[in-house]
């Protein structure tokens, strides 16, 4: 996307699947601690470095929802967080992937240059194979939407996580060679950069997700934070014992949000005995509290305002149609649809 500053910043683009599960305000959201240090905040501190396209991939979502009111409100929800963590609809674009539907009409294109053996070959439609269902041709076309996405909106680099990777290969595939077919600069070819982001552990030690059920939401109130942050697993050992930080549960989620100088003084205390797992919890408390709360308020503020939230989304489609306009025209004249 050439900026309208006249800079030539690279493009980052993020799709961001809502999480399918619809949580009351009260109960902290759609979003755990584990997506936002893994995810979003990796994500938000990109737009240092790149021009940051972030879009909610709802046409993505349908492929597994079947609950109208979730999604709608999911997708609000996740708005709501990005924007909370600090997302700049100024600086940075945000907006609905089904708000832009010259989407499909490159989906299509796609879909007639690539052979259906490398859709075959996905590993999202390969595990459902294997799991033994039946999946939608939605899942079977999910890669094929992907690189549309990615390659509408000029993207240059793709932050991606190991599961995404394969997806990436094949829009890299695609642009590649919708450029050999119909001329070099008729797309641009995207690259993967592989997000250098902390994988999270729940309070039971596994990684934090949503299926294990150990997840931490993002913007529980002050007390449930508190209660959930007390659940974290710690091991039996006596209040006057010296305790070994490293490895230990609550003190590697404290190296995730405190800075260095309060880590080396929480290891010290650790270390020196009469001070047990309970206070440590404390302290990962007291800081997490610090940082998320400036973050719940606008949250909060946000999720009781949809309005605004919807006028956000709609500013931000209305910017990434024009982007996605310029790209389809320049392939539909180059594959002889104009
Ligand atoms: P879940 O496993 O809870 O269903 P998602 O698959 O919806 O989470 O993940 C959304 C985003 O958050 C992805 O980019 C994923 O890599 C990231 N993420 C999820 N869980 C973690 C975690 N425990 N640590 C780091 N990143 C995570
Ligand atoms: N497939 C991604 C996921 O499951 C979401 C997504 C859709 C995406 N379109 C994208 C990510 C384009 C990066 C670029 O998380």
């Amino acid at each position: 996307m050439t900026q309208s500053t006249g800079h030539a910043q690279k493009v980052s683009l993020t799709g961001i699947k809502p999480t399918g599960t619809r949580v009351s305000i009260e109960e902290g959201g759609s979003v755990h601690l584990g997506n936002y240090l893994g995810a979003i905040r990796p994500a938000l501190a990109l737009a240092d470095r790149y021009r940051c396209v972030y879009f909610i991939a709802d046409y993505h979502a349908l492929t597994s929802q079947r609950d109208p009111d979730a999604l709608r409100e999911n997708v609000r929800d996740v708005a709501a967080t990005w924007l909370a963590c600090g997302l700049d609809p100024d600086k940075m674009l945000l907006f609905r992937q089904s708000s832009v539907i010259e989407v499909f009409e490159l989906t299509w294109i796609f879909a007639c240059i690539v052979a259906t053996g490398q859709l075959e070959r996905g590993h999202a439609y390969k595990d459902a194979l294997d799991r033994g269902e039946a999946p939608n041709a939605g899942i079977f076309n999910y890669p094929l939407l992907m690189a549309a996405d990615i390659i509408l909106y000029d993207s240059d680099v793709v932050p991606v996580g190991p599961d995404q990777r394969q997806h990436l290969e094949l829009a890299r595939d695609i642009a590649t060679r919708m450029n050999h077919l119909y001329g070099e600069g008729t797309v641009v070819v995207p690259e993967a950069v592989i997000a250098e982001a902390p994988t999270v552990p729940g309070f039971d030690g596994r990684k934090m997700s949503k299926s294990y059920g150990n997840t931490i939401p993002l913007f529980l109130p002050h007390k449930a934070l508190r209660s959930a942050i007390m659940k974290v697993k710690s091991d039996s050992s006596a209040m006057e014992a010296p305790k070994e930080p490293e490895g230990a549960l609550v003190y590697e989620l404290f190296k995730l949000v405190a800075n260095a100088d309060q880590q080396a003084e929480l290891a010290k205390k650790l270390r020196a005995g009469n001070y047990g797992w309970g206070h440590a919890k404390q302290e990962l408390f007291e800081v997490l509290e610090g940082q998320l709360a400036p973050l719940r308020e606008r949250y909060q503020a946000l999720r009781a305002n949809p309005k605004e939230i919807d006028g956000v989304l709609e500013a931000g489609a209305d910017r990434a149609r024009m982007v996605a306009r310029r790209t389809l025209s320049r392939v539909r004249r180059a594959v002889g649809i104009e």
